[in-house]
């Protein structure tokens, strides 16, 4: 018969940590506490700030060591391989999606709110719209298609007073305009999303912790414990701060440690004194390169294991020591977010220079932001020297779509010994035909370095509309241009065999580019590749014109090394 009085305010303390209640969200809590509810009834937010607190906890961790034992613990813990870590940036309400958070992280959270509902609408009537025409038989008929979709963004804008505050629309015949007046009023210098939600997933438990984005460099120190390494100041003062003890005891919640003893064995170093280097595939675009003293990893992307995979992925700790790392560009398939949180911290990572403009990805920043203290960005033709003769060189990026939106990638020549293996990534010619073949750079390369052995690389023949490259191409692109034919790396094979030609190599790896799933055997996998590749050259096909013109050909499959001895042929091991 009694309630709380609505006007009710709580405060529920515990040390420094506060978390203010109405009487609404005081009853909630108590039925759930009381067990009436489930936790999934809270708000989020609300949720989320007491868990973050220490005010709540979950039953299993009411005993949950604190801070000091935690430094004691760590060095004997091991992340369990099949542990599944994901990160999803917010700013209240307002989640970090549809675009990667290299370029999102930086931008006014409204701009992202706006940009990826604008986006998800824009999506849905395209396909809409597409699979009508297809039905019907009839060619999608472009200028409707685009006073559909700017009717669909007018409306939308025009319910949306807020978003008058950063971007400006009108409509005249010639259809929509769109314009950002202040572009450096929406751009920001630090992470615009100040909360990071981690969730942990093991087998069917599920768990997730928001902690503040600033304590992510904290945490990463923590995790590189959790590789092997020692407990180094910035790990101590990470444990006594928001987010590491929250995020550890989520882990702990879930059974997510096992013993550092148990844990699997590091990958043995594949380059020995005859060869030049070793290049390993560990999954979609993931290349770990051996030389003799040397562990490199190229857009590390790490999966968790499943017991239903044929050869489990490796985790972050069995890759070892390693001495840097190199992303081709900031996609989040090959800068990949939720792999950060494991990959090593403290070494050298290379990547690719930031590009101007207010929708440009920044993966340097992005990198920082993620905990990672010696980033280093790097133009064409710049290079990396280790002191057994393996070097990295930086060789320009075309296509993807980077010239269209305005960002830049890499693509790496690793050399060692006059002999080269090119990773060229998603790279292929742009949409003015424009590539390292037509430019005439690879062929100074190859004039310089000699030929290259082996290319690791797509052969995505992709197309998609132009507003589809992601919510913030919405903004970025003017409308007219919203149903333009954007290439998201097509390679066609005309290209491939003039790349292959002129590097004069003898190996091509197809990159997988379908994630995890080619840790299973080949009759689990989905019908992913099958059905985007519909209208692509089969990679049979290319594989036969590679391979007249001189060229082995394969796909890329986990744990597959590519041998280059100082001298003869490159060896392919299974
Ligand atoms: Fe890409």
């Amino acid at each position: 018969v009694w309630a709380l009085h609505p006007d009710v305010l709580a405060l529920l303390q515990r040390g420094e940590r506060a978390v203010r209640l109405t009487a609404a969200q005081m009853t909630a809590l108590h039925e759930c506490l009381r067990g009436d509810v489930p936790v999934s009834s809270l708000a989020p937010e609300l949720f989320a700030a007491l868990f973050e607190s220490g005010l709540v906890t979950p039953k299993a961790l009411e005993a949950a060591p604190d801070a000091r034992d935690w430094a004691a613990r760590l060095p004997d813990l091991a992340l369990s391989p099949f542990l599944r870590l994901s990160v999803q940036f917010r700013s209240g309400r307002i989640r970090l999606r549809g675009m990667d958070p290299s370029v999102g992280l930086f931008l006014d959270p409204d701009v992202v709110r706006v940009a990826s509902a604008l986006s998800a609408r824009l999506d849905s009537a395209i396909r809409r719209v597409a699979r009508d025409c297809a039905v019907r038989g009839i060619a999608f008929p472009r200028a409707r298609a685009d006073a559909l979709l700017q009717e669909i963004a007018f409306r939308r804008l025009d319910n949306d007073p807020r978003a008058r505050a950063w971007l400006e629309w009108s409509r005249d015949e010639r259809g929509l305009h769109l314009s950002v007046p202040r572009p450096e009023a929406i751009d920001r210098k630090d992470p615009a999303f100040a909360e990071c939600s981690i969730t942990a997933k093991l087998g069917r438990r599920s768990r997730q912790a928001t902690v503040p984005t600033a304590a992510l460099p904290g945490l990463a120190a923590v995790f590189d414990v959790l590789r092997g390494g020692p407990v180094g100041p910035a790990a101590e003062r990470a444990l006594r701060g928001p987010g590491a003890a929250a995020v550890l005891g989520l882990i702990e919640s879930i059974g997510g440690f096992i013993a550092a003893s148990e844990a699997p064995p590091s990958l043995a170093q594949a380059a020995s004194a005859e060869t030049a280097m070793t290049a390993t595939h560990l999954g979609h675009a993931h290349v770990l390169i051996d030389s003799e003293k040397h562990r490199i990893l190229v857009d590390p992307y790490l999966h968790p294991g499943d017991a239903a995979f044929e050869r489990q992925p490796p985790t972050a700790r069995q890759l070892g020591r390693i001495d840097a790392l190199f992303f081709t560009h900031h996609h989040d398939d090959h800068l990949n977010a939720d792999s950060l949180l494991t990959l090593p911290h403290d070494v050298p990572v290379y990547v690719p220079a930031e590009a101007t403009g207010p929708w440009r990805a920044r993966p340097g920043d992005f990198l920082r932001a993620m905990g990672f203290v010696d980033v280093r960005p790097l133009r064409p033709r710049e290079r990396v020297a280790f002191d057994d003769g393996l070097a990295v060189e930086a060789v320009p990026f075309y296509g993807e779509s980077s010239a269209t939106l305005g960002w830049n990638g890499l693509c790496y020549l690793a050399s060692r010994g006059g002999r080269n293996l090119l990773l060229h990534a998603d790279s292929s010619p742009d949409v003015q035909g424009r590539s390292i073949v037509s430019s005439g750079e690879l062929r100074r390369i190859v004039e310089r370095t000699g030929p290259i052995e082996a290319v690791f690389g797509s052969w995505w023949q992709e197309h998609t509309f132009a507003v589809q490259l992601g919510a913030d191409a919405v903004l970025a692109l003017p409308p007219s241009r919203w149903l333009e034919d954007a290439e998201t790396c097509d390679c066609p094979t005309g290209y491939l065999l003039d790349l292959v030609r002129l590097c004069g190599a003898r190996e091509f790896l197809y990159y997988a580019e379908s994630g995890e799933e080619l840790f299973l055997a080949e009759r689990k996998r989905s019908d992913y590749l099958r059905t985007v590749s519909f209208l692509w050259t089969p990679r049979e096909e290319i594989t036969r014109l590679l391979s007249e013109a001189g060229v082995h050909a394969a796909a890329a499959a986990p744990y597959q090394r590519l041998e280059i001895p100082r001298t003869g042929p490159p060896k392919l091991i299974p």
